[in-house]
Parts: structure tokens; C-alpha cells; sequence
């Protein structure tokens, strides 16, 4: 009985620990001057509430200023009422620069967005070639090309690469976050091992039973032992007919 007491406990323990963290650290939605208008004006402009809600941001209580900077508690009041100058006030009070606002942030600006929490990973990315070449603007993939901006996830390797890349052969060997120089030499020896792989499995098998190292003058030595067995066999089968005769 008591052994029983003991694991509901436990059992309770966990729930509770499991439910804890995606509620303790949320500042409660229905507060957020952000999501409470973006939600009100719907369409486009509610999509990213849609999309982070449930994200791993949202579930570890990361909410749009956190990313987007601005004011976040500015009294609306009932939305539905709110005239159009009162409306206009409070966007421009909860989305100013004075409140440190970014929109949508581009080049290194998106650097320093995510670095606020995530500075390892951005040092690892900005040192590599495609980081290099995000920032230096030459077709380089931001962050949130390959982990999106509101509802995070990792990249779908090859699909996430194919808008860029015409040959993934090998991608989902490598690591896209640190792609540098010595990454082009192994990818290069990775594809070369796929092709040679490829070209074996291509190659018709002379011989099923045997493997496929024998060489040409071993499979005629075989061939050639073969034929003399079966030269054999009948050379005895005719003498015992012959015999019968
Ligand atoms: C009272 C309404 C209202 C509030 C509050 C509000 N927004 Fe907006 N937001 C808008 C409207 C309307 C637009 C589109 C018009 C525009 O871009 O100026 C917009 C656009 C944006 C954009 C896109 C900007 C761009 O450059 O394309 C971002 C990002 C954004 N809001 C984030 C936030 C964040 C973060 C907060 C809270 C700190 C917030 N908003 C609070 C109404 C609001
Ligand atoms: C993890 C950081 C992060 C959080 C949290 C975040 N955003 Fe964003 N948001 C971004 C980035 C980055 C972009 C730029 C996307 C791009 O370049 O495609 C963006 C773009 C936008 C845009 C422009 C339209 C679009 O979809 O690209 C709006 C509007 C917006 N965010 C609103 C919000 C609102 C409202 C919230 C809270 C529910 C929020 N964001 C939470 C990082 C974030
Ligand atoms: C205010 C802090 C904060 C900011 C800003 C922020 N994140 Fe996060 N992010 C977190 C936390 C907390 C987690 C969940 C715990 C973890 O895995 O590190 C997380 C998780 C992630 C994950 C999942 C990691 C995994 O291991 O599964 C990705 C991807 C991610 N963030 C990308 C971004 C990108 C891209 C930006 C910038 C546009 C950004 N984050 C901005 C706090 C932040
Ligand atoms: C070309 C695609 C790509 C780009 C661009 C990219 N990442 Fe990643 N990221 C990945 C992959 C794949 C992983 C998982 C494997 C790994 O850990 O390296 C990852 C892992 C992460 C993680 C989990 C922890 C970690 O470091 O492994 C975070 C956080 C993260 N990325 C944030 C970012 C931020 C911030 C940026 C922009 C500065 C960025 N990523 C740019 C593909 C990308
Ligand atoms: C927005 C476009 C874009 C996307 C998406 C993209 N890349 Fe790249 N990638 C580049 C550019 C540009 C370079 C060239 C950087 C340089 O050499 O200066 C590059 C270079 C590379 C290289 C080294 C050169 C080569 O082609 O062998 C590898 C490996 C690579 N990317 C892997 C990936 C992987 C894996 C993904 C998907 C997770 C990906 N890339 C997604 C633009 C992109």
C-alpha cells in the first residue's frame, strides 16, 4: 500500500513537472498589446500568433517583443471600440522605435535578434561560408530560411537547400550550420564514395555466386574449371553407357 502512495506521487510529480515550464514563465497572451491586435486585424498579420503559438518559443514563454523589442503592455482597452486615431496611437506607442522595435529584421540585424539568447549558435553560422555569405548580401540563407521565423523547426534536408542548390548528394551528412572549407573537401570525398557505391550497384553480376572482387582472369579460370567438370561428367556418363551396351 504504501509502495502504491509512493508512485502516485511520483506520477504527480511528473505531470506537474511537465506542465510547469509551458505555463509558469507565459506571460498570460490575453496581456500581450501584441497579439491581442495582431489577432484582431486577422489575415496576414495574424499568421505569425498562429504560427508561434505552440512553437518551442512560445512554449518557453518567448513572446513577440522578445524577438521584436517595442512595448507589448500597452492598454488597449476593448480593440473592438477603439476609434481610428486611438487605434492608430496605440499600434504606433507598441511598435516604436523609441521602444527599441524591429519589424522584420534583415542582414546582421537578424544576427543580433537571435544572438540576444542563442549567441553560440550565431557565432557558429556567422563563421561559416554560407553566414559569410548571408551578410556580405551574396544569396546566403538567414536563420529563419532554414529554421522560420515563428514556428521553428529544422531544415528538411535536402528540400530546405534545393531552392539554392542544384547537387544536395551528401547534405544530410554534413552539418549546414558550419559549412566551411574543410566541409567542401569531405562533401567532395562523400560524393565520391556515393558515386563509386552508385556504379557497383549499377554493374550487372557475371556470375551470381561469385563475389563481385574476381577479375576477369579469375571468372575465366572458374569458367574454364567449370567446363572441364561438365566435360567430366559426360566423358563418364558416355563410358557407362557404352558398358551397358
Ligand atoms: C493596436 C494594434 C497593434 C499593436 C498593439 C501591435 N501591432 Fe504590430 N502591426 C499592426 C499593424 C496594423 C501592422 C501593419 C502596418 C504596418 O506595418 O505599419 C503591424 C505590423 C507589425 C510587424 C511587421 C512590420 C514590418 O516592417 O513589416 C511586426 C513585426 C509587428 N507588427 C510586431 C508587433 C509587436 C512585436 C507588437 C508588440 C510589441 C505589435 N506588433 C503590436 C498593429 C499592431
Ligand atoms: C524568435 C523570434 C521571433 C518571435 C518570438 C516573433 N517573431 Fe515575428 N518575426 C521574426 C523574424 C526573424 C521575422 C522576419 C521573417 C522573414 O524574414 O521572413 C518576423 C516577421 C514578423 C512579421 C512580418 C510578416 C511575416 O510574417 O514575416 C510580423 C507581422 C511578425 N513577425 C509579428 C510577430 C508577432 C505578432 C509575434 C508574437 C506572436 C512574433 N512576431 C514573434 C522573429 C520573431
Ligand atoms: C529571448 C530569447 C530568445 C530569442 C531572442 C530567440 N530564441 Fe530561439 N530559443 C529560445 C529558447 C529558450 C529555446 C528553447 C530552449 C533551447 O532549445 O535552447 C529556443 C529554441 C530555439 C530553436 C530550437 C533549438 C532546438 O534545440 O530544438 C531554434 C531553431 C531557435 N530557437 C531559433 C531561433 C532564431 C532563428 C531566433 C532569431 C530569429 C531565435 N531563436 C531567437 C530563446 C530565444
Ligand atoms: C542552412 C541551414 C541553417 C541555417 C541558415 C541556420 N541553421 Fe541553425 N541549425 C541547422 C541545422 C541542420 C541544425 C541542427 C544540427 C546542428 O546542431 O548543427 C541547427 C541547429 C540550430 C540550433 C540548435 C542548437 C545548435 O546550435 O545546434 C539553434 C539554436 C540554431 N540552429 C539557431 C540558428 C540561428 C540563430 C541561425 C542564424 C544565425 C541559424 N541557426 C542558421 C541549420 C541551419
Ligand atoms: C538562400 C540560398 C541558400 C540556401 C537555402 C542554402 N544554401 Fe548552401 N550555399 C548558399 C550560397 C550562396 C553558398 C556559397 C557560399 C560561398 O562559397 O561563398 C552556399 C554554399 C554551401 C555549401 C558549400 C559549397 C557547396 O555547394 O558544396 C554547402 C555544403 C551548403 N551550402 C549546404 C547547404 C545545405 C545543407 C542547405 C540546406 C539545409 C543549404 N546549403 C541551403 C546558399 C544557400
Amino acid at each position: 500500500m504504501m509502495k502504491n502512495e509512493k508512485y502516485v506521487l511520483m506520477a504527480f510529480a511528473a505531470i506537474m513537472l511537465f506542465i510547469y515550464p509551458s505555463t509558469a514563465h507565459t506571460r498570460p497572451e490575453s496581456q500581450s498589446a501584441c497579439i491581442t491586435c495582431h489577432e484582431f486585424i486577422g489575415g496576414d498579420l495574424a499568421k505569425p500568433v498562429l504560427n508561434w503559438k505552440g512553437s518551442i518559443h512560445q512554449q518557453n514563454g518567448i513572446t513577440c517583443d522578445a524577438c521584436h523589442g517595442g512595448n507589448a503592455d500597452v492598454k488597449l482597452g476593448n480593440i473592438k471600440q477603439l476609434s481610428q486615431e486611438k487605434f492608430a496611437a496605440r499600434q504606433a506607442l507598441a511598435m516604436s522605435k523609441a521602444n527599441d522595435f524591429i519589424g522584420v529584421p534583415t542582414g546582421k540585424a537578424m544576427f543580433d535578434m537571435c544572438s540576444q539568447c542563442h549567441s553560440e549558435s550565431v557565432d557558429r553560422y556567422k563563421n561559416s561560408l554560407m553566414g559569410k555569405a548571408y551578410l556580405n548580401n551574396t544569396g546566403g540563407p538567414s536563420c529563419v530560411a532554414c529554421h522560420r521565423a515563428h514556428r521553428n523547426s529544422m531544415p528538411d534536408v535536402p528540400k530546405d537547400c534545393e531552392s539554392c542548390h542544384k547537387n544536395t548528394t551528401g547534405f544530410d551528412q554534413i552539418d549546414p550550420m558550419s559549412v566551411s572549407r574543410t566541409t567542401v573537401i569531405s562533401l567532395s570525398k562523400i560524393r565520391i564514395k556515393i558515386a563509386e557505391e552508385k556504379a557497383k550497384g549499377k554493374k550487372p553480376p557475371l556470375l551470381a555466386e561469385f563475389p563481385e572482387e574476381l577479375g576477369s582472369f579469375q571468372i575465366g579460370f572458374v569458367a574454364f574449371g567449370a567446363v572441364l567438370i561438365l566435360f567430366m561428367i559426360g566423358y563418364i556418363v558416355f563410358m557407362i553407357l557404352e558398358k551397358r551396351r
